[in-house]
């Protein structure tokens, strides 16, 4: 299947595979194997595809993908450069892995381990500063949306996790819209539901940073997508693509989700 050279959507879409705390390095190069095979019979050069593997397997990952058209993300990172902080991470490290881009803000992070909005903000500058891309994670929880206070919440986690970014640093991230009791529950927000909150995302930046970087940053939908539900919430405006836990653990669905993308594409 070859994509066509005409696309329909603005920006180039992003199918970014959030691993979380799943598979061994060789768990991992199976996956890079199978993928590659089946990567060989679609054309993907017109969509952005990213693993992120667990730490222990990122440079295992980012050796095997070699120059195929994969990038690698981390799922998290500390801000500082190095130092006396058992059990963390730095940017610099990161990319000398192998990394593109680190997952930033993601809700299990939040809930399970306290991040905050400013810790959040310190690990987005600091990963801009060591040339990785962050993938920020924005999303209300299920009791949040019920008490209409969806736009509330996802304002201030942009305003906050933005806070004293430059236009330039801003346009070299993604940003991740995961409602939370869409996550891991197979309840995905509805095409029109996502739209909404991503088109508002969208407006908080042209206010602050202008038309220009607004219709740069890419916007992702995360929660419960589907080989079967990723056209649907792909063919929206506003939605760049999709950040895929469950079912990006299996490389014959992860491929089906990217290959879904090509709808929009003809
Ligand atoms: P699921 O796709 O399993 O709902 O997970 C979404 C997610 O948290 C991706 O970061």
């Amino acid at each position: 299947m070859k994509i066509s050279s005409m696309s329909k959507k603005l920006r180039k879409p992003a199918i970014v595979a959030n691993w979380k705390m799943n598979k061994t390095i060789s768990d991992a190069l199976q996956f890079v194997d199978e993928c590659r095979k089946m990567f060989k019979e679609i054309s993907v050069d017109r969509v952005d595809v990213v693993l992120s593997p667990p730490y222990t397997a990122i440079k295992a990952v980012s050796d095997a993908i070699g120059n195929d058209n994969i990038a690698v993300a981390a799922q998290n990172l500390y801000w500082e450069e190095k130092g006396a902080f058992t059990g963390e991470v730095s940017a610099s490290m990161l990319a000398d892995s192998g990394c593109k881009f680190v997952i930033i803000g993601h809700s299990e992070r939040r809930h399970q381990f306290g991040e905050t909005d400013e810790g959040i903000n310190k690990k987005i500058r600091s990963a801009i500063h060591g040339n990785l891309s962050p993938i920020f994670c924005v999303g209300e929880t299920l009791q949040q949306r019920e008490h209409d206070e969806t736009f509330k919440v996802i304002r201030d986690q942009v305003e906050k996790g933005l806070d004293g970014l430059s236009e330039e640093a801003v346009s070299t991230l993604l940003i991740a819209y995961e409602p939370v009791w869409a996550i891991g529950t197979g309840k995905n927000a509805t095409p029109e539901q996502a739209e909404e909150v991503h088109g508002f995302i969208r407006s908080i930046l042209r206010e602050t940073y202008g038309r220009s970087v607004s219709e740069t940053v890419r916007i992702l939908y995360g929660g419960s997508v589907t080989p079967e539900n990723v056209s649907n919430l792909i063919k929206e405006h506003n939605i760049d693509g999709a950040l895929v836990g469950g079912a990006s653990l299996k490389a014959d669905s992860f491929v089906k989700i990217v290959a879904g993308t090509f709808d929009i594409l003809k």
